[in-house]
Order: structure tokens, then C-alpha cells, then sequence
């Protein structure tokens, strides 16, 4: 398998393996990842994608297995991509990407498509397609351009620069810089892991819509989740425990 996948509790790590070539994604990268991603099990409650060895995260979709695909490869290439980017962003469990090295291309378009970016001093990022000539076609352009701003995406994609961790803490492209990456990002899975789980997809699917679609729409949509989460019995054992100065234990109903 080329997707290593371990469990410290209820948090899954998910480990992209192939460091010879720096964790670029090739097809049976990609659809491992798809695959683990949808086959985990209930009892997970957060996610941790990082990248094997001590050089990448992953260094982009794999150039050699995209040299020469045709236009009906290239699209469906590129699907496989979307969908696994889609469900980084939209499964029911918070993702957060352990950034341990180069995140270049469609390996910066996972950790954009994660909920949560932490990065080690020593990571690169960027979009450097455009050297290739072609674009990011994993969402990166739309990702990128929420996360940082349009400035920034046009900026990054139109000239293919790269940027170290410093500057991505600075544009907003990582949540914070911190070393050991996983222990970092571990630290927060588990927090999140200790949250109520219909309250935290309620406020991720709420979140994912704040730059998408019609404003007024997407406010009613999460007025809509915000009142029915009270029939939840997180809900209930949630604003109990605060009143009675006690930790929550959530249950997922
Ligand atoms: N696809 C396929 N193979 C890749 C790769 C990619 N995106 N990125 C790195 N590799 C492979 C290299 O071909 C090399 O394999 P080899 O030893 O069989 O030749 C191995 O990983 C190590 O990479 P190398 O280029 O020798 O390391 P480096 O330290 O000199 O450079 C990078 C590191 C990341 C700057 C360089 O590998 C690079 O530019 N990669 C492509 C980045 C990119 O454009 N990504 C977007 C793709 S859409």
C-alpha cells in the first residue's frame, strides 16, 4: 500500500508512502487515499495526512505518470483528484494536514483541501504547475484563493513561486509553523477528537459554505443546523456539563 494508515486512539493517521519520489501522487497513490479516506472506520473522530521521510508531504501529482496523458486521461485523472480533495474537505471528521516537507502542487492542494494546515520550518509550498504548463486541478485554484485571497492565489499559480514556512504562516496558507509537525498536529486531532461530532460537521459543513454560494443562503443554512443540533443529546449533555462546571461526554447522537 502506498497510503500507510495507523490509529493513536480515535485519531486516524494517514501517511502518503512512496518517498523515494518524495510522496508524489501517482494513480495508485491517489486512489489509496480515496479509498482509506472512505474506509475508515466509526470510531474515528479526526484525521492526520502527513508525508513519509523526512523531505515531503507530497511533492505534487506524480509528472511522469502525467507526461503524455491524453485530454479524457487528463479529465479523469483530474476527477480522481477532485473527489479525493472533496472528501478531505467535506467528510464528517475534521482533516488536518501535517505538512513535514515539500507540499507542492497537488500535494499543496490536499493540505488546502484539509480542515487544518501545520507546517514544519523546513516545508515548501506552492503551486508550480504553471511551470508545467498547466493549472492545479484538484481545486487548488478555488482552495488557494479562499484560503489566502485572490491576491495571493494569482499570485502563487500565475508565477508558480514557492514559498517557505514562514512566508505560508504569514499569507495564511498554514495555521501555525511548529516542529515535530505530527506532534503538533496530533495535539489538535485529539482536541477535536474530544469535541461533540454533530456539532463539529454542523460548524464544518457551515464553514465550507461561508465563501461558497449565496451569502443570505448560506446564513439561513446554518441558522437551520444551529436549531436543530438542539435535539441532539450532545447538545443537551454539552450545555449541561458547562452548568455544571464539568468535562462533556459526547456521544455522536
Ligand atoms: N512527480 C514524479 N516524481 C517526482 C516528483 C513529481 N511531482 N517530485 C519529485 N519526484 C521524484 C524525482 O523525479 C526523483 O526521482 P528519481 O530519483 O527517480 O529521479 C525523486 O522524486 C527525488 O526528487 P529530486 O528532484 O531528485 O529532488 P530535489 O531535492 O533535487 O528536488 C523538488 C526536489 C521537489 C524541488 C523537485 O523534485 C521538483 O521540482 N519536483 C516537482 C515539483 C512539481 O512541479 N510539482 C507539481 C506537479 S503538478
Amino acid at each position: 500500500m502506498s497510503v500507510r494508515v495507523e490509529r493513536d486512539d480515535a485519531v486516524a493517521i494517514l501517511t502518503l508512502d512512496r518517498p523515494d519520489a518524495l510522496n508524489a501522487l501517482n494513480v495508485e497513490t491517489l486512489s489509496d487515499l480515496r479509498d482509506e479516506l472512505r474506509a475508515l472506520s466509526d470510531d474515528v473522530r479526526a484525521v492526520v495526512l502527513t508525508g513519509a521521510g523526512e523531505r515531503a508531504f507530497a511533492a505534487g501529482a506524480d509528472i511522469k505518470y502525467m507526461h503524455g496523458l491524453d485530454v479524457g486521461a487528463a479529465k479523469e485523472w483530474g476527477a480522481l483528484g477532485q473527489e479525493t480533495t472533496r472528501l478531505l474537505e467535506t467528510m464528517s471528521r475534521p482533516t488536518i494536514a501535517a505538512i513535514n516537507g515539500f507540499a507542492l502542487g497537488g500535494g499543496c492542494e490536499l493540505a488546502l483541501a484539509c480542515d487544518i494546515r501545520y507546517a514544519s520550518a523546513k516545508a515548501k509550498l506552492g503551486q508550480p504547475e504553471i511551470n508545467l504548463g498547466i493549472i492545479p486541478g484538484w481545486g487548488g485554484t478555488q482552495r488557494l484563493a479562499r484560503v489566502c485571497g485572490i491576491g495571493v492565489a494569482k499570485e502563487l499559480i500565475l508565477t508558480g513561486r514557492i514559498v517557505d514556512a514562514d512566508e505560508a504562516l504569514r499569507i495564511g496558507l498554514v495555521n501555525a509553523v511548529d516542529d515535530p509537525v505530527l506532534e503538533r498536529a496530533l495535539e489538535t486531532a485529539h482536541a477535536l477528537a474530544a469535541k461533540g461530532p454533530l456539532a463539529l460537521v454542523a460548524a464544518k459543513t457551515a464553514i465550507n459554505r461561508a465563501l461558497a454560494g449565496d451569502a443570505e443562503r448560506n446564513l439561513g443554512a446554518e441558522a437551520d443546523d444551529f436549531g436543530e443540533l438542539f435535539a441532539s443529546e450532545d447538545a443537551k449533555e454539552g450545555l449541561a456539563a458547562f452548568a455544571e462546571k464539568r468535562d462533556a461526554r459526547f456521544v455522536g447522537r
